[in-house]
Parts: C-alpha cells; sequence; structure tokens
C-alpha cells in the first residue's frame, strides 16, 4: 500500500518541544513495525509570522488538505498578542479548522491508573474515569456575524461577537456524538444554556429531533453549561459522551483535563465530515496551548501531544495496534513512576520532556 501523507505543524513555545518526541516515536514505527509515512513539516503560528509574516499561508492549507491526517502541536505567543485577530498565532488553527471544515473535536477525558493521585479532586471520583467530550469548531460565537470593535459617536467602544448556530451544523455534531456513544456507553449528554440564549434552544430541540429520528436506541439527556461545569468536579463519572457548542466546549475540556491530572495529558483528534472516497479530514492536537510560562526549559510534558499521535494512528491510519501500543506504553511509564513537573507528587522521579519521550519509546520497544 501506499505511504500515508502527515503533515506535522510544531507551532510555538511547548509545541517543537512535545512534537520532537512523537518524531521519535514515528521513525522507530517505521522502522520496527512497517509504518509507511510520507512527512512533511510546516510553521504554524508564532513561527510563521516571523519568518513569512503570516500566521498561516495558503500553501500550508493545500498540504493540510491532500494530508491523510495533519499533527498540529500548539500556537500562541505573547509577542504577537496586540496585533489584529486575523494576523494572530491564533488564526493558525482557527483557519485550519475553518478551511478543512473540521467541525467535530474529540476530546476524551480518560485518567491513567497511575494518575489518579495526580488529580486534584478524591481518587474515588475519578478513579476508571472516561468521557468523551465532542466540541463543534467551526460555528458558534468564534465565527458569527456580525464582530468587531466600534467606536460609538460620544466615544464609548463597543466589542461584538455573536453566537450563531444553524440546524445542519447542529445535526453533523450530534451524529458524531451519538455515533460515537454507541460505540461507548450508549449515553449523549447535550450542554448549552437554552435558558437564555436562542442559539442554545435551538440546539437542544435540533439535537432532540435528530435523536427521536435517528437514533431512539441512545439515552439522551439535556444540561444547562453552568450545572454540567458543576457536576464535571462533583462526580465527572456521570457522563459517557457530552456534545457542545465552540465556547462551552474549550472551557468544559480544560476542566475536565484536570480530572486526568494535568492539561498535558489531553489530547484530540478534530474531524471533518467522511467523504465521498470514505476518506475525512482529520487534524489531531492537544487541548493545551503554547504554555509560554514553561517554554525553552524543557519540562513540559509531551505525553498530550504524544497521545493525540495515538489518535492519528488509530482515526487516521488505522493502525489500531499502533495506537494500543503508544497507549499502553504511556500507562506502564506513569506506572513506573516517571512525571513531569505538571503530574509530579511525592515519591515519583520528576523527569524533563526528552527523558519522559524516551520512557514511551523504550516501553513501546520492550512491549512490542
Ligand atoms: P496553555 O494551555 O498554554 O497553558 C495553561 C497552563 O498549563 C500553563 O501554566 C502551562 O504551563 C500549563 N501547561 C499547558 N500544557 C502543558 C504541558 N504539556 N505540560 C505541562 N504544563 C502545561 O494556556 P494559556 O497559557 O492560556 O495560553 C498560552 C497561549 O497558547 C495563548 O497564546 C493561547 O491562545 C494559546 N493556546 C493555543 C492552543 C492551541 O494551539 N490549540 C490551545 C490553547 C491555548
Ligand atoms: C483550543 C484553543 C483554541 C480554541 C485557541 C488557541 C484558538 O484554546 O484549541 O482549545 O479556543 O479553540
Ligand atoms: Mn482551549
Amino acid at each position: 500500500s501506499q505511504a500515508s501523507k502527515l503533515l506535522v505543524l510544531p507551532g510555538d513555545g511547548i509545541g517543537p518541544e512535545v512534537m520532537r518526541e512523537v518524531a521519535k516515536l514515528t521513525q522507530w514505527l517505521s522502522t520496527a513495525r512497517g509504518l509507511r509515512v510520507e512527512i512533511a513539516e510546516e510553521l504554524v503560528g508564532g513561527a510563521s509570522l516571523a519568518r513569512h509574516g503570516v500566521p498561516l499561508r495558503p500553501e500550508v492549507v493545500t498540504l493540510a488538505k491532500e494530508a491523510d491526517a495533519v499533527l498540529f502541536g500548539s500556537v500562541g505567543d505573547p509577542n504577537w498578542g496586540h496585533v489584529a485577530f486575523d494576523k494572530r498565532p491564533e488564526a493558525a488553527i482557527l483557519g485550519l479548522r475553518q478551511a478543512l471544515s473540521l467541525f467535530a473535536n474529540l476530546r476524551p477525558a480518560q485518567v491513567f491508573p497511575p494518575l489518579v493521585s495526580a488529580s486534584t479532586l478524591k481518587p474515588e471520583v475519578i478513579e476508571g474515569l472516561d468521557i468523551m467530550i465532542v466540541r463543534e469548531t467551526v460555528g458558534g460565537v468564534y465565527f458569527g456575524e456580525p464582530r468587531g470593535i466600534e467606536t460609538l459617536p460620544d466615544g464609548t467602544r463597543r466589542g461584538v461577537n455573536t453566537e450563531v448556530y444553524t440546524t445542519p451544523e447542529i445535526e453533523r455534531v450530534a451524529r458524531v456524538a451519538f455515533d460515537l456513544a454507541r460505540l461507548r456507553g450508549n449515553r449523549v449528554c447535550s450542554v448549552e444554556k437554552c435558558n437564555v440564549m436562542e442559539s442554545g434552544l435551538l440546539w437542544k430541540q435540533v439535537v432532540s429531533a435528530l435523536h427521536e429520528r435517528e437514533y431512539p436506541d441512545v439515552q439522551l439527556s439535556h444540561m444547562l453549561a453552568d450545572n454540567c461545569a458543576m457536576q464535571l468536579v462533583r462526580n465527572p463519572k456521570q457522563f459517557d459522551v457530552i456534545v457542545t457548542g465552540n465556547l462551552f466546549g474549550d472551557i468544559l475540556s480544560d476542566l475536565a483535563s484536570m480530572l486526568t491530572g494535568s492539561l498535558g495529558m489531553l489530547p484530540s483528534a478534530t474531524l471533518g465530515a467522511v467523504q465521498e472516497n470514505g476518506k475525512r479530514h482529520a487534524l489531531y492536537e492537544p487541548i493545551h496551548g503554547s504554555a509560554p510560562d514553561i517554554a525553552g526549559q524543557g519540562i513540559a510534558n509531551p505525553l498530550a501531544q504524544i497521545l493525540s499521535f495515538a489518535m492519528l494512528l488509530r482515526y487516521s491510519l488505522k493502525r489500531e495496534d499502533d495506537a494500543r501500543l503508544i497507549e499502553q506504553a504511556v500507562s506502564n511509564v506513569l506506572a513506573s513512576g516517571l512525571r513531569t513537573a505538571d503530574i509530579m507528587s511525592e515519591g515519583m522521579a520528576r523527569v524533563s520532556t526528552e527523558t519522559m519521550g524516551a520512557a514511551v519509546l523504550q516501553e513501546m520497544q520492550k512491549l512490542a
């Protein structure tokens, strides 16, 4: 079979640091396990701004469209905080999601048993946790019109963003959630604020109607977003699949990451529609950002990036065995007591980004 085309976009801050650890795994999988990938690497975000003057070049968008999968690091650089939104590093990830219509962002929050004690919550609250947040990623208040900052005649300034969702936008992401639920615990919780927002009310109506029409076998519940935030901390194991809009999904998934021990642990897959040839555009990204506060120190946790690569192998390259091998290796390394700073606890061995990556590779070699 042909080699799969992979586009690697390390981005800014800790992005390149954690991506380096993935590169070692890719190399070994290629030489030892017959993985056939053709890899292109490009600059995005602040790194692209510095070199090319824009956060995302059209050439990179073309490469992303042609790739079988994109592995994304993170973008964001405080040096570019003052420029217009379309020129900021973050425009790279927002632009890629738009250009490839990557509307469903799958954010699985699972607790590795050795990390139960790394969470700030009580062990019994999070032990065995396995939830999937399906976040809509190309609509909602992130992209709704009108938007902007205007100055009124009296000098008052007005910042405007608009939350918009249409029936097809809600249906396609809800389908992803229902389909996933059927493969897991068969329960979907749809989250909005229908008590305050028309877009939320429509969301609830459309999800309910779709459920009745096409997924009556799946258990559906509805929850207001503020309550959901509270319930995720109170009793997170009540959830199986959560489906929600762009902004609520962003916030709730950062919250959920702390159930697993650290933001540095949570991978994600951002998927487009299945096309006629059976393929779908897909981008894999940790949910964390460029972490400017720790960038350049070699202490970032590479596991979210590594686990995002495992998701890529599973969903886009159909290499379930390799995905499992990575996940088992991560689990074993954690069980052996190695910890990056963010998941460090008493009695464990604190290691660098590089040592953690090397340990995962070594464990994979042992297991294979
Ligand atoms: P962040 O996710 O970068 O960091 C939040 C906190 O978590 C920081 O204290 C950081 O040190 C820690 N952290 C994050 N990832 C870690 C890891 N792998 N290992 C250890 N610790 C980790 O969020 P922020 O500080 O709010 O944002 C920084 C920049 O990143 C901003 O420019 C923001 O827009 C951008 N951002 C980008 C993405 C993305 O590219 N997908 C996601 C989120 C934020
Ligand atoms: C994420 C990030 C992005 C988002 C930013 C960097 C645009 O926070 O991927 O979670 O808000 O979607
Ligand atoms: Mn986020």
